[in-house]
Order: structure tokens, then C-alpha cells, then sequence
């Protein structure tokens, strides 16, 4: 997801199925600590805002240009600024605490110990290169660290450390999310949905490329996440609003938008099956965000969250959803709501920690299967 700058865009039903989504809510409560029967002893993670746990924070433009970088980002549990763009943890941290690992250090902090693996990831960052993107026109100010960056910092930290190969097995690794920043950079400079969804297969390749370097890297369980409904997330429900009610699904979320992720996913997915054919002994996930969203959606109420602030930014102002893409959380004079948690977006673009530890829930039950963890 996108980071957000000045520059870039600014971006009673039934009893029974009352019962029935509180079941649902029961059963994502039962996943927390299943992912200690898998005994991860590492875990490594590359992408972009929806995983920094403080790098882009530690980069001189990057650190300059993120709203993440003031309070209230860390207002809960964290209580101080880390980098994570959102008011406490990230969906990595609550599979890293399920999995009885501390949190993942950034990998920019020098002085971070890198024992229980690291976190490359970077806000703000895209699959595509800063160059590949110029040549579409795509400019991209704040960060270099694109992909194949974080794949080259992560080669050269296994270098550094002692034969960790043996040692990989035992090692979770998430490429993703990330490519996600690519679509909301080609919108927000004024491409057509039609256009952007012409770079989805280089899109796909390049993140595809990205884990097969892993795999050479000795990884054997890697899991790959798509894209969110992006029709749903506030910035984009805020810049594309529009009048017309056919533009809008039953949860209120843009259509071309969300068609536009599942076009994405779609390809990711196809391109994983291939993968798995000619890497039978790695294991490769494909991680759910964009379902794991909607049941978010479908489900907010009996999750605690509030009906009618389920699309609204927490932190924001103005506008039919709290946003205001000059005038973002954690910029002079814009307010916090006063309960996070009852909020699924944190800023308008990235999530509170309430709603990523929902997504995280569903995440693991859904993945936990296929990561074939002993009990
Ligand atoms: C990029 O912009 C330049 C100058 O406006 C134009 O000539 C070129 O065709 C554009 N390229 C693409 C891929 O849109
Ligand atoms: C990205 O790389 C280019 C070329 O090396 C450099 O001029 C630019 O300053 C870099 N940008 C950032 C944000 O590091
Ligand atoms: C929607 O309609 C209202 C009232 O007719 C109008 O004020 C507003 O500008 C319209 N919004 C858009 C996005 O077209
Ligand atoms: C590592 O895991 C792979 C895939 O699960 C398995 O094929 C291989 O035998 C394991 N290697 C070691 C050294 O345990
Ligand atoms: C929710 O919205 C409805 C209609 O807009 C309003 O009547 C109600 O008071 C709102 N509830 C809360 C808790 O804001
Ligand atoms: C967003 O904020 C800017 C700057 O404060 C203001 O000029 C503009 O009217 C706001 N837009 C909306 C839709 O409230």
C-alpha cells in the first residue's frame, strides 16, 4: 500500500446469522499459538508499509517523507513512533508472536539482533524497479528499495552470518505483500485502471523472480500474499467516489477497483501453481489478503468494529470517509478517533492493529494446513 506523502496520492440482520459470523469470530479466535507446533526458529519478511517494522524510517528520504514517522502511528501498544504504519502491530508481528518469536527487527537497524530472522521490508517500496517504473512514467521519489533491493540485502545477511543453510529449514519467509504500491502510484499519477492492469503480468514475474531467489537462497516454506480489495480501502473509496450506486458492490467497495486486484491475484496465483510444479520440495502459499479482507468486512460488527465507521479513517479528516490526502494522520491539527479499535482503517490506506490482528487470525487458519507443521 501506499505510503502516504504530499506527492503521491492521497492517496439487524438475522439471529441466525448473527450466531453464525460469531462462530466464525470463535473460530479465528482458536488459531492463536497454532503456529508454535510449526517451530519456526526464523522468520524473514519483504514488502512494503503493510510489513515495515522500521526501515523506511531509517533511509534519510524515505525517513523524511513518511507519515508514518509521527505520532499517533504507535499510539497503542507500542506507545512511540517504530515505523509501522499503523497505531500498533502489523499483521507480521502477531504471526511472529503465534509463532513464539519476538518481533522481526528492521533490517536497517544496525544494531538489531537478527537471530529470529528480519524484516526487509520498506514502506512505500514496489515489486518494479525505481527504473523499470520511470519508463512508465510511474515516478517514485522516497525509495529505491524496490524488491530486488531487499532481495540483495537479504543475500548479503546470509552471508554475513554462519552457514545458515542447514539452518533455513526451519525458516518461514513472506515475499509480500508487495506490489501493491505500483498500482496506487500508476492511479495516483493519472493512469487508467485499464492502463495499470497492463503492468499486472511484469508485476507478477518480477515478484515470481523474486521468490525463486529465495528458494536459491535455500527457503523451503514462503509464503506469497496478494493484493487487498483495494476497492475497499479508504484513500480509494475517497479519491474514485462517485454517484453512481453501480460503481459500488454490497459492501460498498468500488468494483472496478477490487476487479482490478483479483486480476492481479488471479495471475499470482496461476504463476504460483507453476511454481510448485517445479519446486516440489518447497513449500509456496499463496496468502489470502484479498478474502481475508471481505470476511473482515462481512463480519465487522460482530468483530467489535463499529457499522458505521467500518470504512472510515481513525485518523483523518474531513470527507464522507475521514480522509483528506493533503491533510493525513499524523500532519498538524488532524485528529485520532477515540477508540482504534472499533475502526478497520487506521489512516485511510493501512489498517489498526484491531484489524490486522483479525486478518492475521484468518490468515494463519487458512495457510496453517498447507504449511504441513507437525503437532
Ligand atoms: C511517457 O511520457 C513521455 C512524455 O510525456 C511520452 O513521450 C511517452 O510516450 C510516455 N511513455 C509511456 C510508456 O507512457
Ligand atoms: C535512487 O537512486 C538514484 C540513482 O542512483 C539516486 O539518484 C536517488 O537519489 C535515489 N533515491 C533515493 C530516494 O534514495
Ligand atoms: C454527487 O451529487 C451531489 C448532489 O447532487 C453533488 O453535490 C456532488 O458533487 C456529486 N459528487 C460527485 C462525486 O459526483
Ligand atoms: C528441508 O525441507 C525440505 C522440504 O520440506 C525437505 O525436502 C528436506 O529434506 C529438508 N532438509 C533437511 C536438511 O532437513
Ligand atoms: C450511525 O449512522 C446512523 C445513520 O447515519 C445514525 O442514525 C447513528 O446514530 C450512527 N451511530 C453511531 C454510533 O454513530
Ligand atoms: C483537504 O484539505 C485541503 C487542505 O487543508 C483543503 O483545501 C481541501 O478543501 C480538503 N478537501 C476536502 C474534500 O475536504
Amino acid at each position: 500500500m501506499a505510503l502516504s506523502i504530499r506527492v503521491a496520492i492521497f492517496l439487524i440482520i438475522t439471529c441466525f446469522v448473527v450466531l453464525q459470523q460469531n462462530g466464525d469470530a470463535q473460530k479465528h479466535k482458536k488459531s492463536e499459538g497454532l503456529l508454535m507446533n510449526c517451530r519456526f526458529d526464523r522468520i524473514y519478511q519483504l514488502g512494503d508499509s503493510i510489513s515495515d517494522t522500521g526501515n523506511c524510517l531509517r533511509e534519510s528520504l524515505c525517513g523524511t517523507h513518511s507519515s508514518c514517522r509521527r505520532y499517533p502511528y504507535g499510539i497503542n501498544f507500542f506507545h512511540k513512533v517504530t515505523g509501522r504504519c499503523s497505531d500498533g502491530m502489523l499483521m507480521i508481528d502477531f504471526i511472529a508472536r503465534e509463532s513464539g518469536l519476538p518481533f522481526l527487527n528492521p533490517f536497517k537497524d544496525e544494531n538489531a539482533d537478527c537471530s529470529h530472522g528480519a524484516n526487509f521490508a520498506v514502506a512505500g517500496a514496489t515489486a518494479l524497479s525505481v527504473e523499470s517504473l520511470a519508463e512508465k512514467n510511474i515516478s517514485m521519489s522516497f525509495t529505491n528499495s524496490s524488491l530486488s533491493v531487499q532481495l540483495h540485502w537479504l543475500s548479503s545477511h546470509f552471508k554475513s552470518i554462519d552457514s545458515p543453510d542447514e539452518k533455513l529449514n526451519n525458516s518461514l519467509f513472506l515475499v509480500g505483500e508487495i506490489g501493491g504500491n505500483e498500482f496506487n502510484y500508476g492511479l495516483g499519477q493519472g493512469k487508467s485502471i485499464k492502463e495499470v492492469r497492463k503492468m499486472v503480468p511484469e508485476v507478477v514475474q518480477t515478484i515470481i523472480h523474486g521468490v525463486k531467489r529465495v528458494i536459491g537462497l535455500g527457503a523451503t516454506r514462503i509464503i506469497i500474499p496478494g493484493n487487498f480489495p483495494i476497492g475497499c480501502i479508504t484513500s480509494m473509496l475517497t479519491k474514485f467516489q462517485t454517484n453512481k450506486t453501480t460503481a459500488y458492490d454490497e459492501y460498498h467497495c468500488l468494483k472496478d477497483l477490487n476487479s482490478l486486484a483479483r486480476f492481479f491475484n488471479h495471475h499470482l496465483q496461476q504463476a504460483i501453481v507453476q511454481m510448485k510444479k517445479k519446486y516440489p520440495n518447497v513449500i509456496l502459499i499463496y496468502g489470502d489478503y484479498y478474502n481475508a479482507y471481505l470476511w473482515l468486512l462481512q463480519n465487522a460488527v460482530s468483530l467489535g468494529f463499529d457499522k458505521n465507521s467500518s470504512q472510515k479513517a481513525c485518523c483523518g479528516i474531513g470527507g464522507n470517509y475521514n480522509y483528506n490526502s493533503s491533510r493525513t494522520c499524523g500532519a498538524a491539527g488532524v485528529p485520532v478517533c477515540v477508540d482504534p479499535s472499533t475502526h478497520i482503517s487506521w489512516d485511510g490506506i493501512h489498517m489498526t492493529q484491531e484489524a490486522y490482528k483479525w486478518m492475521a487470525r484468518w490468515l494463519i487458519n487458512d495457510m496453517l494446513p498447507q504449511l504441513n507443521c507437525q503437532v
